[in-house]
């Protein structure tokens, strides 16, 4: 039994029981309300929501990741796993197929921005008579935390090395507004970066094909992940684009101009690249929302489980850790997603950190979970100061 775990049954048996954490002054998500009162009811549920921590459960944290963090990977090891980042996530959908993450289906409870405006309010209403009387508890499904050979081109151009010089230039701007691109018509637009298999790709699309005008672009920069979202039975060109692309290439295009996106979901992506490298994808990205537009983020938070479960010798630099497959990990704070969202020119709508305690009922066990997300806007043009 860890020592976190440890704690938190003590301080349960204490009578203590954990209280909702509110995130500043921004609205609290509905991210489950499944609250844990009683200590002798812990392996009754699978997860418990909103789940705060004592600061003896915050000081073994922080000296567990002192201690795992001592020892880093040697700085030529380091190039490799920067390098060749993209065949690190090859080899592992290679391997896992669609089969290691789980449907993202609470995607559309907590971010009900990705859908238009006046679908939005349909799809509550009929959400919730599905779940009357169904105990639901949003979000508290697991999680499973689960270069420069690095992606050349993507798939709809020619190699970009085949450009003349002066047409590369134009040809990396990629479409202009006015031009016909894969979803040009379409009056609301979504791109899922880092996409994987397609666990948010196909429950965003069940309910988008039935929305009009709407469309979804997603992208990762391992090839195998593209191919298994294409060769997906729902993936349907009339309502998807699905292509390869590493987001750290600043000079790569994307199939469709900047400004003209609703929505950018970036789910369990951002803590897979490097932490130098961040602030540049963070606002590549934003210049690619319309204003208005919406950056949803979710990710893993400092002192996850899946942090203090790393061993001496797998830490890059602070906070980021290789695993045994080659792919990375980075632990966020608020606070730092706060500063590199709004650094990249978007207003704060959400930001909260979303502490649960998940039971491995069979094997008895409890892990504190920590995960971090936000909501950021674009601002309008009437919005922005001169
Ligand atoms: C943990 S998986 C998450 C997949 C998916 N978003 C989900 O929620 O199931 C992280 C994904 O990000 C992709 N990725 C990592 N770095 C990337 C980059 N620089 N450009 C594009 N995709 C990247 C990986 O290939 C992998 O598919």
């Amino acid at each position: 039994m860890n020592v976190i775990w440890r704690n938190c049954i003590c301080r349960l048996r204490q009578g203590k029981a954990p209280h909702r954490c509110q995130s500043g002054v921004h609205p609290v998500a509905p991210l489950g309300s499944r609250i844990l009162t009683d200590p002798a009811k812990v392996f009754e549920h699978n997860m418990w929501d909103h789940m705060r921590w004592s600061e003896e459960e915050e000081d073994a944290a922080r000296k567990q990741v002192e201690e795992n963090s001592a020892t880093r990977v040697a700085p030529e090891e380091q190039v490799k796993f920067e390098r060749d980042a993209n065949k690190y996530w090859d080899t592992f959908y290679q391997t896992h197929k669609n089969k290691f993450f789980k449907n993202r289906n609470w995607l559309l409870r907590e971010f009900p921005e990705i859908l238009p405006v006046d679908q939005n309010s349909k799809e509550k209403v009929e959400e919730s008579s599905d779940q009357v009387g169904s105990n639901f508890s949003s979000m508290q499904r697991t999680e499973m935390d689960c270069q420069k050979s690095r992606v050349s081109s993507a798939p709809w151009s020619e190699e970009r090395s085949n450009f003349p010089n002066q047409d590369l230039e134009e040809h990396s701007k990629g479409p202009g507004k006015t031009e016909r691109f894969p979803g040009s018509k379409a009056t609301f637009r979504i791109l899922e970066v880092g996409c994987g298999a397609g666990n948010c790709v196909f429950p965003i699309l069940n309910t988008l094909r039935n929305i009009p005008g709407s469309f979804l672009y997603c992208c990762d920069f391992a090839s195998e992940a593209v191919e298994l979202v294409k060769s997906h039975a729902s993936y349907s060109e009339a309502h998807c684009c699905a292509f390869l692309h590493d987001v750290c290439d600043d000079g790569l295009a994307y199939p469709f101009p900047d400004g003209i996106l609703d929505v950018v979901l970036l789910v369990f992506v951002l803590s897979s690249i490097h932490p130098d490298r961040m602030q540049a994808v963070v606002d590549r990205l934003s210049r690619l929302l319309k204003p208005g537009g919406m950056l949803l983020f979710r990710d893993l938070g400092r002192y996850d489980n899946a942090q203090l479960r790393f061993k001496k010798g797998r830490c890059l630099s602070e906070n980021f850790y290789v695993r045994g497959d080659g792919t990375r990990a980075y632990f966020f704070t608020k606070g730092e997603i706060h500063r590199m969202f709004c650094k990249a020119g978007l207003y704060e709508k959400q930001n909260l950190v979303d502490h649960r305690l998940q039971v491995n009922r069979k094997k008895q066990v409890a892990m504190h979970r920590v995960w971090v997300q936000g909501k950021f806007q674009k601002p309008l043009p009437w919005t922005q100061r001169s």
